[in-house]
């Protein structure tokens, strides 16, 4: 049986960060348990590389709108494989087949009636790629508030009024088209709205596909990227999907537009579309303007793929909003993965070693815990049936306490000093082996790679991947199994340390991909160059300044990297701060009164940098932070609305 599910089509005018990450880690997540339940699971993933956005970008970085998505469809493809994440297709819809099936699909829409020719006149938001309805000149977009353009432009547009009705019914017969409940509501509440038609072609840009008819258009990037999900797989007989995977801001062009299209064309209609949450950095929305954007390559380098995965499952209820902190990240990886689920595995593989020389013993195993285990197997399947992944989890969680609990009660260190518990060994040591064997498989959707390491470590010859969950069952652990090494799956982490490692990467990344995408600012002072002299005294006799005296102070973006208090100083802050050099700067700032260090990290603020270097509290501060002094003092820092490389000039 086929299980045909997709990821959005990422745009390719910036590089992957978490959000994205954690919508592939659960497409990955549900591929993977499709296929232990039999399916043959096929996950299509990739880029949306049209549109002004991209254009825009590629200009910036001197590339041509090919080269530049060519290098961030790299980097896309890059770290999902760095992440070990499995995807059957990659498409890009700059690929020619998906040209090929965006222009067949326009004219099946058209020979059935949907298309026509008009012209718009009207309000654009370039970023969300949208016309903004009843808008006036000016005004912002309602989902990102940026300035909105007039545009007016001769189109073909697609009869989505038409379709009103026909897309009630359908969510109205099909419950589950449209996930969770909150989202079905909001959708279904738009179109009885009612829906106006949509122009799909547009002239003022080139870097698009191109329409079949007449005149210089091209496709309107929504008609043109939903389609990928289609091309992914037009030469197999997977069409429709089953699930399309998506984040909540674009559930309305999946279960509005999508569906419709789809329609007009005569073609199957997906069978579901499931809407998560935002993940919010430390409870803030993460963006580039803020300088929170968390990126997955730290995380991976520093906690592991599983800790980061099992975090995402674990912690953010899916289909709802949720937070993402580095500390509540290796938090819960101490508490439930080294100390949990890791303890678990060390302790019972190295009883066994110990008392039976490393082989599985002969026993039925205990009836409390064989059948806590068959109800969290069939718990755990149901709940990740539904999505509702976090529940699942602790549902495994419970079990693996109640094992925890039953060791400790058995005390399997004093049974194995008295000769006459040999049975009561080997049933305590058959129980807790069988136990982990179970939750190995049943977590291995959710930590595919520290899952294999505990089922070698078990002894278990049939591949991991291969186990049917739904033919998992107590007592399938054979008695005279040998056990392999035992070798610490999650050792435990420091949080500081980890912390302040993950954030030197991160500015190395950040650094990195700003390179690969032209934003760098050149940086003025090479690594190991002394501070450019001081500017002199400004003129005291007219408080005017030419140009030439302002552009001797040299006022860089920077991101504050790491920030704590000074000991003795309530007023001072010890920060690193990244300003696109190859070191980070040491600054101390008269701020700590007014911004708690968290406050102040990852924040994109205005450096001088070339300011003499101070001493203050024994600490070198080289260079100073940029605010506004309000009554009595009060610091604001100087900040940035739109997103700005580490490194730029003010001038
Ligand atoms: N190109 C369109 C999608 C076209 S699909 C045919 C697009 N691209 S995007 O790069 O902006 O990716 C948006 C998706 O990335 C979201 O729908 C979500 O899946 C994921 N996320 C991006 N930021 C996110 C968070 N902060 N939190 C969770 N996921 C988010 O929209």
């Amino acid at each position: 049986m086929k299980y045909y599910l997709t990821t959005p089509l990422y745009y390719t005018n910036g590089t992957p960060h978490i959000g994205h990450t954690y919508s592939t880690i659960v497409a990955d997540l549900i591929r993977r348990f499709k296929r232990m339940q039999g399916y043959d699971a096929v996950l299509t993933t990739g880029t949306d590389e049209h549109g002004v956005n991209v254009e825009r970008s590629a200009k910036n970085a001197g590339k041509s709108p090919k080269e530049f998505a060519d290098m961030v469809a790299a980097e896309f493809r890059h770290e999902w494989d760095a992440l070990g994440l499995q995807y059957d297709h990659f498409i890009r819809t700059s690929d020619p087949k998906h040209h090929q099936t965006v222009q067949w699909l326009f004219e099946r829409c058209r020979q059935n009636g949907y298309i026509y020719e008009g012209s718009y006149t009207g309000q654009y938001c370039i970023f969300d790629n949208l016309y903004v309805n009843d808008a006036n000149p000016g005004d912002p977009c309602p989902d990102c508030g940026r300035p909105t353009e007039t545009v007016t432009e001769e189109n073909y547009f697609f009869k989505l009024s038409a379709l009103q009705d026909r897309l009630l019914q359908l969510y109205d017969r099909n419950p589950e088209f449209v996930q969770p409940e909150a989202r079905r509501n909001e959708v279904i509440s738009f179109v009885q709205q009612g829906l106006r038609d949509l122009s799909i072609t547009r002239t003022s840009i080139q870097w698009g596909i191109p329409v079949p008819a007449p005149g210089q258009h091209v496709f309107y990037v929504w008609f043109d990227a939903l389609i990928g999900y289609l091309s992914a797989v037009r030469d197999e007989d997977l069409w429709p999907a089953d699930l399309h995977l998506v984040g909540k801001e674009i559930v309305r062009f999946h279960s509005i537009f999508w569906p419709a299209f789809l329609m007009a064309a005569d073609l199957p209609l997906p069978k579901r579309i499931f809407a998560h949450g935002w993940l919010l950095f430390e409870q803030d929305k993460m963006s580039k303007s803020r300088g929170n954007v968390v990126r997955p390559e730290p995380i991976r380098r520093v906690v592991g793929v599983d800790g980061l995965r099992y975090f995402l499952l674990r912690e953010i209820v899916f289909g709802q909003d949720g937070s993402f902190s580095y500390d509540a990240l290796i938090g819960h990886y101490n508490s439930e993965l080294a100390n949990g689920l890791g303890n678990l595995a060390s302790r019972t593989l190295t009883m066994i070693h110990q008392y039976r020389g490393g082989v599985i013993p002969a026993s039925e195993g205990d009836g409390m815990i064989e059948t806590t285990a068959l109800e969290t197997i069939k718990t755990a399947i149901t709940l990740f049936d539904e999505f509702e992944f976090s529940r699942g989890l602790e549902a495994i969680w419970a079990l693996l306490s109640a094992v925890d609990r039953f060791i400790v009660q058995k005390a399997p260190w004093k049974l194995a000093k008295d000769p006459a518990a040999k049975d009561a060994l080997d049933l305590t040591l058959y129980t807790a082996a069988e136990s982990l064997r179970i939750v190995t498989a049943l977590l291995a959707p959710v930590m595919p790679e520290s899952t294999a390491k505990i089922w070698s470590q078990l002894g278990m010859a049939e591949p991991l991947d291969s186990v049917r969950l739904d033919a998992l069952t107590w007592g399938q652990l054979q008695a005279g199994q040998r056990i392999g090494e035992v070798a610490g799956v999650f050792p435990r982490i420091e949080v500081k340390e980890a912390v302040d490692k993950m954030r030197v990467i991160e500015a190395e990344v950040v650094a990195k991909q700003a390179a690969l995408l032209g934003k760098t600012a050149p940086a003025a002072a090479a690594a190991g160059e002394s501070p450019a002299p001081p500017a002199p005294p400004l003129p005291t006799s007219d408080s005017r300044i030419g140009i030439e005296d302002f552009s001797k102070v040299d006022l860089r973006v920077g991101l504050v990297l790491s920030a704590e208090p000074v000991k003795g100083a309530d007023k001072l802050l010890h920060m690193k701060i990244d300003i696109g050099e190859a070191e980070p700067r040491t600054i101390v700032a008269g701020i700590a009164e007014a911004y708690r260090p968290e406050q102040v990290m990852g924040r994109k603020v205005v450096i001088v940098a070339n300011l003499q270097p101070r001493k203050l509290r024994g600490i070198t501060s080289n260079g100073m932070i940029v605010a506004a002094s309000l009554e009595g003092g009060r610091p604001v820092l100087a900040g940035f609305l739109e997103d700005v490389p580490v490194g730029a000039r003010l001038k």
